[in-house]
């Protein structure tokens, strides 16, 4: 299983403290944000781990976070040179990927689970997983039937279909590497990773976790500010970097 943290976007909901530097590199209490993602795959025993960045932030991830060694681990960097979308983060990778399956997280995810078991447990096709939260518009969601199967999965649906979010935590096998590769850009431009998910549901080939504990993208002021206060109140003790 390799590891990739998707660390590039425009963070533009973050301005102005996202004009010279990474939304990725802003502080979450006593650790820069990406520790946190970086902490769920450490902890899921990932060793190898792609850092895909922006190119005008490069030099900055390097520098925090060097070789791996620190955490025991391997890191790899490649430039995503647009923000093409979070499919991208497949083809950016996939040099990288090899044959081998691949853990992706989003840069400014963060959980308060361990999601070690649900991540090794992986066998094949797609993982995902998924929260309950009050505002389902602003997130790829997904709708269950009566026995609790994945029926249908929408990027921010504009009619109800469900209340629970798709986290920006996937396990693929490598097929997902020549599937990203044939997403289509949506209305807004973006190789959206919905894409990913129906095309692996379609197989019949897509599990969903649901995460218990909290759950939070600090993409926002106050998702960082909620996100502040998670990590100081409920993960002292439970990150491992
Ligand atoms: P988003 O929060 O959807 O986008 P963004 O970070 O560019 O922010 P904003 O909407 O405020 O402009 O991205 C989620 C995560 O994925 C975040 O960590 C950035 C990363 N990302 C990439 O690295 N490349 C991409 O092409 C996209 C769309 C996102």
């Amino acid at each position: 299983m390799k590891g990739i943290i998707l660390a590039g976007g425009s963070a533009t909901r973050l301005r102005p403290c996202t004009k010279v530097t990474s939304k990725q590199l802003l502080p979450v209490y006593n650790r820069p944000m990406i520790y946190y993602p970086l902490n769920t795959l450490i902890q899921a025993g990932i060793k190898d781990i792609l850092i895909i960045v922006a190119p005008e932030r490069a030099g900055d991830f390097l520098n925090l976070l060097g070789s791996g060694s620190e955490f025991g681990v391997r890191f790899t960097y490649e430039i995503q040179d647009k923000p093409r979308g979070l499919s991208d983060a497949f083809i950016v990778g996939e040099n990288f990927i090899g044959s081998d399956d691949v853990t992706m997280i989003l840069g400014d995810n963060i959980f308060e689970d361990n999601l070690a078991e649900e991540i090794k447990s992986f066998k094949i096709g797609g993982k995902i997983f998924a929260k309950k939260v009050s505002d389902p518009q602003r997130f790829g969601v997904v709708q269950f039937d009566k026995d609790n199967k994945a029926i249908k999965i929408e990027e921010k649906p504009e009619k109800w279909i469900s209340d629970y979010a798709i986290t920006g935590l996937y396990v693929y096998d490598n097929r997902v590497i020549e599937a990203a590769k044939k997403v289509k850009p949506s209305k807004r431009g973006e190789i959206e990773i919905t894409d990913l998910h129906n095309y692996y549901l379609g197989l019949g080939e897509l599990e969903v976790a649901m995460v218990k504990g909290e759950w939070l993208d600090a993409g926002t002021f106050d998702s960082l500010l909620e996100a502040q206060i998670l990590a100081k109140e409920k993960l002292q003790d439970k990150l491992i970097i």
